[in-house]
Parts: structure tokens; sequence; C-alpha cells
């Protein structure tokens, strides 16, 4: 499923007065099925962008295209229930939502909210907790009893269980140790694969992004200043320069190695095997 966004301005509502700006014209199209990845510094608009994707904030200007439902300005909140179910979003440490007495209740909430039968959401609880990685032994226990990796991984389970089109991350691997951020990641990855799914994630780490993304959304100041494919937004040294942003640790070893030996390799490597076989193929390994 396609996302476009038309022109799209927004803002918040702060008690009686609106925020600045959090959104500035924002055109852009992902495609459906792709994995974009959306970096930029902190405050950038990157979660703001997220939530206007499933009707948690509604444009002021210009409008956000998903499926065959618009959201526009005055658009009810309400009306927008089919928009959460198609579009499953895992918020910045999702586990801080999990409020049942069991993993398996937990799970079946979001389903039986939307009329989905107890057997079959049972069923449901038990698919999606093994494509997180977890053992069913799981769905009988409290959710407050399981490790932080667990917790993140039940919650991102919750979010399978709707079946969404279009799945969307803010910073899935916060606070993980690499391993498990790794995983997690690799899980999503394989997931989009299968099932098609477009998605969406947010991340400071160029690493990741030069892993499972096709392409890059760069955000500044509530703008979309670059909107590219990966490998052409990590070969535009001087764009990124400019923006302040990192590049994947690979490719910073590759222009170090570059400037001592004064030889230009003959492409961009965005992993370490990547640069291991460019340089093998040099004669400089
Ligand atoms: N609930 C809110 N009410 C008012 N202003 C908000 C709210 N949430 C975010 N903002 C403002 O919107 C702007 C963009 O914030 P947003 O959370 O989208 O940035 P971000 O790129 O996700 O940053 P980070 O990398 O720190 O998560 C910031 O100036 C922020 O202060
Ligand atoms: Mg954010």
């Amino acid at each position: 499923m396609e996302i476009i966004f038309k022109d799209v301005t927004a803002d918040y509502e702060v008690g009686p007065i609106r925020s600045p700006l959090v959104l500035q014209s924002v055109n852009m199209t992902l495609k459906s099925g792709s994995f974009t990845a959306i970096i930029g510094h902190t405050g950038a608009g990157k979660s703001s962008l997220l939530k206007a994707m499933n009707g948690l904030i509604i444009p002021t200007a210009g409008e956000v295209t998903i499926g065959d439902v618009v959201i526009q300005p005055g658009k009810n909140k309400r009306s927008l229930k089919k928009i959460r179910k198609r579009v499953g979003m895992v918020f910045q440490f999702p586990e801080s939502q999990l409020f049942a007495e069991t993993v398996e209740k937990d799970l079946c909430f979001g389903p039986l909210n939307f009329g989905v039968p107890l057997k079959e959401a049972k069923e449901m609880a038990r698919n999606v907790i093994e494509l997180v990685g977890l053992d069913p032994q799981i769905l009988t226990k409290s959710p407050f009893s399981l490790s932080g990796g667990q917790k993140r991984r039940v919650a991102i389970a919750g979010i399978l269980a709707m079946e969404p089109d279009i799945l969307v991350l803010d910073e899935p691997g916060a606070g993980l140790d690499p391993r498990g951020k790794k995983e997690i990641l690799t899980i999503i990855s394989e997931l989009h694969r299968k099932r098609g799914m477009t998605t969406i994630l947010v991340t400071h780490d160029m690493d990741d992004v030069a892993l499972f993304a096709d392409d890059v959304v760069v955000m500044e100041n509530g703008k979309v200043v670059i909107h590219d494919q990966m490998r052409e937004v990590f070969a535009n040294l001087a764009l990124l320069d400019k923006l302040h942003l990192d590049v994947p640790e690979a490719r910073r070893l590759q222009l170090k190695i570059e400037h001592r030996t004064g030889i230009q390799l003959p492409q961009v490597c965005l992993t370490v095997e990547e640069l291991a076989d460019t340089l093998i193929e040099a004669g400089l390994a």
C-alpha cells in the first residue's frame, strides 16, 4: 500500500494554543512494498511524520493518502479507525504500552477490538509470538515479568497481530544491546520481504540504514530535504556533510583508506563485507 504526502503542513495542539509548524509542505510518495529509512537530527520532525501516517496528527493543510483513505484538514480522528488497522505503528519504547495480565491477553486485545473472534485471536497471538522469535510458553506469562528485549518483541508482535499493510517503526532498537537490536531489525526486514509490507523505519544508526533500507528520507526543520535511493544518499558526501549527517561505519573507513593511500576505490562501500571485497579486488588487501 502506497503513502502519498501532498503539501502537508502540520502542528500540535498545545492546550489552547498551536505549536510552531512541525511539518512544512511535505511532498513525498512512499512506494508500496518499499523499505524507507527516515533520518535527521533530533527535533527534525521524524516522529511527527510517522504520526501523520496514521492519523495521530491531522494536517492543517495538504493531505496524506493511504490506499483509498485521504487524511485532510478537518478530518475527524474517530473516522480514521480503518487507517489504524492498516498502518501498524511501533512507537519509541513500545513496551510502555503493554498492560494486560498475560502476554496472550495483550496480543488478543487489538484483534478483539476489531471484531476478530476469540479463538482466531488466540491463534493469531501464537503465530505472531513465533514470528518475533519467542517461545509460545511466554503467552501465559505477565508482560511485566519479561526482559527488556522480550517486552519489545511482544510489543511488536501486538502490532503484527493486527496484520497491517504498512509497518511504521520509531527507533525499534533504542535502548537494546547491539545484538538484540540487530535481531529485531532482521526479523522486521524478513517480514517486510515475505509479506511485502511497506515499511518505514526511523533510526539514528546509519549502519541500520545501509543494511535494511531501499530508500532514505532526510528531514530537517519539519521539511523533507532528501528523498532518494539509499546508495545515492550515501554517495553524496558533500550533501551529507552540509546536513551534518553521519555515514555507515564501513563508508567512513573507506574514506580514510582512500585518503591515506590516495587510491579511489571503484565503488561506494556500505558494509564491512563490501569494503573487504572491494579492497581485495583493488589489490589493497
Ligand atoms: N506533543 C507535542 N506537542 C507539541 N510539540 C511537539 C510535540 N511532539 C513534538 N513536538 C515538537 O515537534 C518538533 C518535531 O518533533 P519530533 O518528535 O517529530 O522530532 P524527531 O525528529 O522525532 O526527534 P527525535 O530524534 O528526538 O525523536 C519538535 O520541535 C518538538 O518539540
Ligand atoms: Mg522522534
